[in-house]
């Protein structure tokens, strides 16, 4: 038999249940409510492209700046300045307002991030031109990445 002491904690067991259950639903329904462009959080956030996951960013790597600096002056510079916005936006403080996610991605994938990123979309009004496909690897974009953040830190 039960007594009333079981029972209270059992109803009180019950209705905590129910509401944990509750407050469960109702998060997971928000968490996977959809976006109407389609874009997940993290695309929203760190661009649509190759680089899914947030990277492990440490203290400047020289070698990587070096050679991210060939690669700027090789196929940057005709639209990029670090300074000015030219043909496209300068690119001195770009690792202080976007990640370094979105950057990679912007570098590896810049035709979706121009048609379905909503700041890309803002930047192609902005910019009557269009920026180009790179076909930089995903390490030579992480090295672009370094040069960018170098100069961001004014080392460059
Ligand atoms: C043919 C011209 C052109 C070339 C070459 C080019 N870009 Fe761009 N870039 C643009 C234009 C124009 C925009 C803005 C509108 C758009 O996306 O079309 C832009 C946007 C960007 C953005 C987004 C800026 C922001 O505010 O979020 C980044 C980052 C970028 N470019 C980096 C690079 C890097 C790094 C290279 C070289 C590997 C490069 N771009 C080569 C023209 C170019």
């Amino acid at each position: 038999m039960l007594s009333n002491k079981d029972l209270s904690f059992h109803t009180l067991f019950t209705n905590t249940l129910v509401a944990c259950c509750f407050f469960l639903f109702t998060f997971s329904a928000c968490g996977g409510e959809e976006r109407e462009d389609g874009l997940s959080e993290f695309e929203v956030e760190h661009g649509i492209g190759p680089v899914t996951e947030r990277l492990d960013i440490g203290d400047l790597d020289l070698e990587m700046v070096n050679r991210g600096s060939d690669i700027f002056n090789r196929l940057c510079v005709a639209c990029h300045q670090l300074d000015a916005g030219i043909t496209g936006p300068a690119l001195r403080n770009i690792t202080e307002k976007r990640s370094p996610e979105f950057v990679m991605n912007y570098i590896l994938n810049p035709r979706e991030m121009t048609n379905r990123h909503p700041i890309g979309q803002e930047l192609a009004d902005q910019y009557p031109g269009v920026m180009a496909e790179t076909g930089l690897t995903r390490e030579q974009a992480r090295d672009v990445l370094e040069y960018l953040r170098a100069a961001q830190q004014g080392e460059i």
